[in-house]
C-alpha cells in the first residue's frame, strides 16, 4: 500500500523548520550562555534537596501551587522584582511559563488580530518579529540611538499612525539591555515612553529578559514599575541570568490579564522539575552566581571587541554593550550580512545577519549581531579571524592589514 502524503493534508501556509546539522565551529549565534558558568553543583544540589522534599507533588498538573506555576519560584521572583527593578507585585500576579519565548505568545495572544498594528524597536528581536509576521501584524520600527528607543521617532510615529486612524496594540521594547544593541533606556525616556502610552492608549510589551547581565548593575526602574495608569505587561526569563535549556520565563501583570493568558496556556503548566530547581536554587545562590557570570562574560565580550579591531579595524563599527551576550556589528555598506552568511558558515563561522534583526531591511543590510556568551576565548579569536578572510574574500573588505592602516593613519 502506498504511503500516505501528508502534504496533501497539511494546513495551508505552514512554516517548516530547518533540519539541525549541529553547531557551527565558531558559533556566534543564538542566544546560547557560557557553559562554564551553569551553576551546575549547585543545580544538582538543588535538584536532589527539592526532589527529596516535595518530589511527590510531581503526582499532581502544577506541583501543589496551582496553574501560575511553583509558588517559591514566583515568591522569590516577586522579591526579586522589587529588589532590582522597582515592581512591587504578588506572587499571583506572576505566570511562569515555557521560557519567555511562550511569554510572548501569550501577551500575543490576548491582545493581537491579524492586520493590527504594533510598535517595536527598528533593530530587535528576530523571535519577536517573526511571530508578528506570523500572526499578519504590521511591526512599525522606531530607530534606536546609545539610550535605547528615540522618543521623537516614537511620539511621529504614534501621531503618523493616528492621523491613519491606527491605534498600535502595543509598544514592544527590550529597554534594559536591548536585543541587539545592547542598549539600556533612560529613565527619562522611560518617563516619556509612557507619557505617550497614556496619550495615545497604547499599552507596552516590556521585556525585560537581559536586565541581570548589565556589567555595572545599574538600571532604571523597570516600565512596568514606573506606570501610573498600569498599562505595562512585563517579561522575563531565566535564559541567560541561568541556562536557556531549562525553558523558564515568566509574566507579570495584574490578575485580569493573566486570568486570559492563563486561558490560553494550555499546556497543563510548565515543567515542573526546572522549576522546582530553580525554586530552590535561586533564593540561596542567584546573587552570587550572576556577578561569576557578568564577569566571564564581559571578559569574552572584550576578546571578541579586541579581536574585530585587529581582524577588520575600522572596517567593523560597534558600541559597547551595557550588558548581555550580543554585539551588533555595523560592517561597510558593501556587505551584505544575508550574503556572507553562507560562505561563513560553509568556513565554520555562524553568524546573525542584521536583517533578520530588522524591521527596516536596510538597516540591517551590512550589520550582523554576534553571541559572545558561548564560544570561547580562542574560538571568538579564530571565528573573527575566519570571519575576516570570508569577508575580504566575498567583499573586499576588511582591507588585508585594516588594523595596522589605522594604526598609522594620520
Ligand atoms: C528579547 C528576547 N526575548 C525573549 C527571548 C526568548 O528567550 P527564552 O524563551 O529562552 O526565555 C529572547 C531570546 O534570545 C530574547 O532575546
Amino acid at each position: 500500500m502506498a504511503l500516505l502524503d501528508f502534504t496533501s493534508l497539511l494546513a495551508p501556509g505552514l512554516p517548516a523548520a530547518a533540519k539541525w546539522n549541529g553547531f557551527a565551529k565558531y558559533n556566534f549565534v543564538g542566544g546560547h550562555n557560557d557553559a562554564d558558568q551553569v551553576p551546575l553543583e549547585a543545580l544538582i544540589k538543588a535538584m536532589n534537596e527539592v526532589l527529596t522534599r516535595e518530589g511527590r507533588t510531581l503526582a499532581t498538573y502544577g506541583l501543589s501551587s496551582g496553574p501560575l506555576g511553583y509558588r517559591p519560584l514566583r515568591e522569590f521572583l516577586a522579591r526579586k522584582l522589587e529588589r532590582t527593578a522597582g515592581i512591587r507585585c504578588d506572587a499571583d500576579e506572576i505566570l511562569i511559563t515555557s521560557g519567555s519565548l511562550q511569554a510572548l505568545d501569550l501577551v500575543n495572544g490576548i491582545l493581537l488580530s491579524r492586520g493590527d498594528t504594533v510598535i517595536i524597536e527598528q533593530a530587535t528581536y528576530q523571535g519577536a518579529l517573526t511571530r508578528l509576521a506570523r500572526l499578519g501584524v504590521e511591526a512599525v520600527g522606531i530607530p534606536l540611538d546609545s539610550e535605547g528607543m528615540r522618543i521623537d521617532a516614537l511620539a511621529a510615529a504614534l501621531e503618523n499612525l493616528k492621523r491613519r486612524g491606527v491605534r498600535p496594540k502595543y509598544i514592544y521594547t527590550v529597554p534594559t539591555v536591548q536585543n541587539p544593541t545592547g542598549t539600556i533606556l533612560s529613565e527619562a525616556r522611560r518617563h516619556e515612553m509612557l507619557r505617550l502610552a497614556a496619550q495615545y492608549g497604547t499599552a507596552i510589551f516590556e521585556d525585560d529578559c537581559y536586565s541581570d547581565l548589565i556589567w555595572d548593575g545599574k538600571r532604571p526602574p523597570a516600565l512596568y514599575a514606573m506606570s501610573q495608569h498600569g498599562g505595562v505587561i512585563h517579561i522575563g526569563s531565566f535564559s541567560k541570568s541561568v541556562a536557556p535549556a531549562l525553558r523558564v520565563g515568566y509574566i507579570v501583570a495584574p490578575w485580569p490579564l493573566l486570568a486570559r493568558m492563563l486561558a490560553l496556556k494550555t499546556d497543563a503548566g510548565s515543567g515542573a522539575l526546572e522549576q522546582m530547581v530553580l525554586g530552590e536554587f535561586c533564593p540561596r545562590q542567584f546573587d552570587a552566581h550572576v556577578p561569576a557570570l557578568k564577569r566571564a562574560l564581559r571578559a569574552k565580550l572584550e576578546t571578541l571587541m579586541e579581536a574585530l579591531n585587529e581582524q577588520f579595524g575600522t572596517a567593523a563599527e560597534f558600541e559597547d554593550p551595557r550588558g548581555g551576550i550580543f554585539l551588533w556589528v555595523k560592517l561597510p555598506d558593501k556587505v551584505d550580512t544575508q550574503k556572507l552568511f553562507a560562505p561563513a558558515l560553509a568556513a565554520g563561522v555562524a553568524i546573525n545577519p542584521g536583517a533578520e534583526w530588522s524591521t527596516d531591511k536596510d538597516h540591517g543590510r551590512s550589520r550582523a549581531r554576534l553571541c559572545f556568551a558561548n564560544p570561547s576565548h580562542e574560538a571568538i579569536r579564530a571565528g573573527i579571524a575566519t570571519l575576516a578572510e570570508v569577508c575580504r574574500r566575498e567583499f573586499g573588505v576588511p582591507a588585508r592589514i585594516a588594523n595596522v592602516e589605522r594604526l598609522t593613519a594620520p
